[in-house]
C-alpha cells in the first residue's frame, strides 16, 4: 500500500543516544509495509483486532506476541512465557523489539529490551493517549511483582517512536480521560499559562483531532528538556511525579477502580488543596484549576477511597525518604510545581481527609 511522507519530528537526547519521536498518521501502514526481518512484535491484543485491517502483513509475520494488555501481563511472573516465546522465535541481539500498544505494553517490551541477551533494540508504536502524550519518551519500564506494582525496571530509551493518532478512534472515553490527565498534569507543570491554555481547550479536545494532536505533541516538548537533563529521575524531572503519590494510594485503596491518569487527575486536586491548607499556595490557584480536573475526573469522583488504606499505601510510595514523612510535588505561591518532604501529623492528615470528603465532592 503506498504511504504518504513522513512529517515532523521530535529528537530526544538519552544516555545511549539521541531518539526520534515521529508524529506519522500513517506509522502503523508503514511498518506493515516495510521489511520484518529481525523484528519482534509484541501487539496489545484489542488493538491488534481493532486495527487488524491496517496491518494484515504484520499480524501474518512469523513473530508476534499477542497480550490482553491487563495489569497481571507485566508482571515478572509472566516474563518467562515472553521468553520463551521470543527464543522460539530465534530472537538474536541484533534483532529488533517492536512494541504496538499502551503502558502496559510498552512496560513489557521495554523491560525485554533491557534484559534479554543483556539488551536488545525497541521501537515504539503508542495506542493510548497516556502512551502518546507522556509515557512514550523518558525510557522508563515498570513491571510488577507479586503484589508490589510497578517495583521492577530499568531506564531503556527505544530506538524510535512513531505517533499515529488514528489509534485513538477506537480508545475507549476512560482511557482517553486517563490520557488527559496526565496531560493536565504536564500542563500544570509548565505553568499557570500553559496549563489555563489546555483547560480553556479541554471541552473541544476529544472531539478536535487536530487540536488534540496539538497537545500531544506540546506535552512530549515540555516533558523533552527535563528527560535530557535528568533522564534517570534523580532531580528536576521528579516533578512529573505531581498528582502520582496521591494518585498511585488511590489506585491502591480502591483496588485500580479508577484509570491510572484519572487517579492522577484527582492527586492534582489534592495537591492543591493540601497545598493551599498548607499555606503554599493561595485559593485562588485552586479555584482556577479546580474546574477541569473535576471535569477530567467526572463520574470516578463518586468511588469510595478508604481512608486508612489510603494513608497505607502513600506511607509506602517509592518517593519516600524517611519515616513518618512523605515526599511530594506541591505548588508553591506561583503555583509552580516543587518537591517537598511533608511530615504525616494530624494536620496533614486533616487536609488529605476534608479533601475526599468536601473538597473534592463538592
Ligand atoms: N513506563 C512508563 O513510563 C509508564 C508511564 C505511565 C504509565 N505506565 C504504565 O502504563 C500502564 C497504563 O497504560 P495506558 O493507560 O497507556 O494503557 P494500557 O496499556 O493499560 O491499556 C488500557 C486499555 O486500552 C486498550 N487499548 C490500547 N490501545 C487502544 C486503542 N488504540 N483502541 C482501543 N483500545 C486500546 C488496552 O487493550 C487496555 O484495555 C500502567 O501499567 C502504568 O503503570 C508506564
Ligand atoms: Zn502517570
Amino acid at each position: 500500500m503506498a504511504v504518504s511522507p513522513v512529517p515532523e519530528t521530535l529528537r530526544i537526547q538519552s544516555h545511549t543516544g539521541p531518539y526520534e519521536a515521529v508524529f506519522d498518521e500513517e506509522a502503523l501502514e508503514r511498518l506493515d509495509a516495510g521489511p520484518l526481518d529481525g523484528l519482534h512484535l509484541i501487539v496489545d491484543d484489542r488493538v491488534a483486532e481493532l486495527h487488524k485491517a491496517r496491518m494484515p502483513r504484520l499480524l501474518g509475520h512469523s513473530s508476534v506476541l499477542r497480550l490482553e494488555a491487563i495489569e497481571p501481563a507485566k508482571s515478572l511472573e509472566r516474563m518467562p512465557d515472553y521468553v520463551a516465546h521470543l527464543l522460539a522465535q530465534g530472537v538474536r541481539r541484533d534483532h529488533t523489539l517492536v512494541a504496538i500498544g499502551g503502558g502496559i505494553v510498552q512496560d513489557i517490551t521495554c523491560f525485554l529490551a533491557a534484559n534479554l541477551l543483556r539488551g536488545l533494540a525497541w521501537r515504539f508504536l503508542p495506542t493510548t493517549l497516556l502512551a502518546q502524550a507522556d509515557s512514550c519518551i523518558g525510557s522508563k519500564s515498570s513491571i510488577n511483582c507479586g503484589a508490589a506494582k510497578n517495583i521492577l525496571g530499568t531506564f531503556t530509551p527505544p530506538r524510535s517512536v512513531h505517533i499515529s493518532s488514528r489509534f485513538l478512534d477506537t480508545l475507549d472515553e476512560r482511557d482517553r480521560r486517563s490520557g488527559l490527565g496526565e496531560m493536565l498534569k504536564v500542563h500544570a507543570i509548565a505553568g499557570p499559562e500553559a496549563f489555563d491554555r489546555i483547560a480553556a481547550d479541554y471541552p473541544r479536545l476529544l472531539a478536535d483531532r487536530a487540536l488534540l494532536n496539538h497537545y500531544i505533541r506540546e506535552s512530549l516538548a515540555i516533558k523533552k528538556p527535563y528527560i535530557e537533563e535528568d533522564e534517570f529521575d534523580r532531580g528536576p524531572r521528579n516533578i512529573f511525579n505531581l498528582g502520582h503519590s496521591f494518585g498511585h494510594a488511590i489506585e491502591a485503596a480502591t483496588d485500580f477502580a479508577i484509570p491510572h491518569g484519572i487517579a492522577v487527575t484527582i492527586g492534582i486536586g489534592m495537591a492543591l488543596h493540601v497545598g493551599q491548607g498548607m499555606g503554599l499556595v493561595g485559593v485562588d490557584h485552586l479555584v482556577r484549576m479546580r474546574p477541569v480536573l473535576a471535569a477530567n475526573a467526572r463520574g470516578f469522583e463518586t468511588v469510595p477511597v478508604p481512608f486508612e488504606a489510603f494513608l497505607v499505601a502513600l506511607a509506602k510510595d517509592k518517593k519516600n525518604v524517611g519515616q513518618g514523612s512523605v515526599t511530594l510535588i506541591l505548588p508553591d505561591a506561583a503555583c509552580r510545581m516543587t518537591k517537598k518532604v511533608v511530615a504525616v501529623d494530624d494536620r496533614f492528615r486533616q487536609l488529605c481527609r476534608e479533601f475526599f470528603v468536601e473538597a473534592w465532592r463538592a
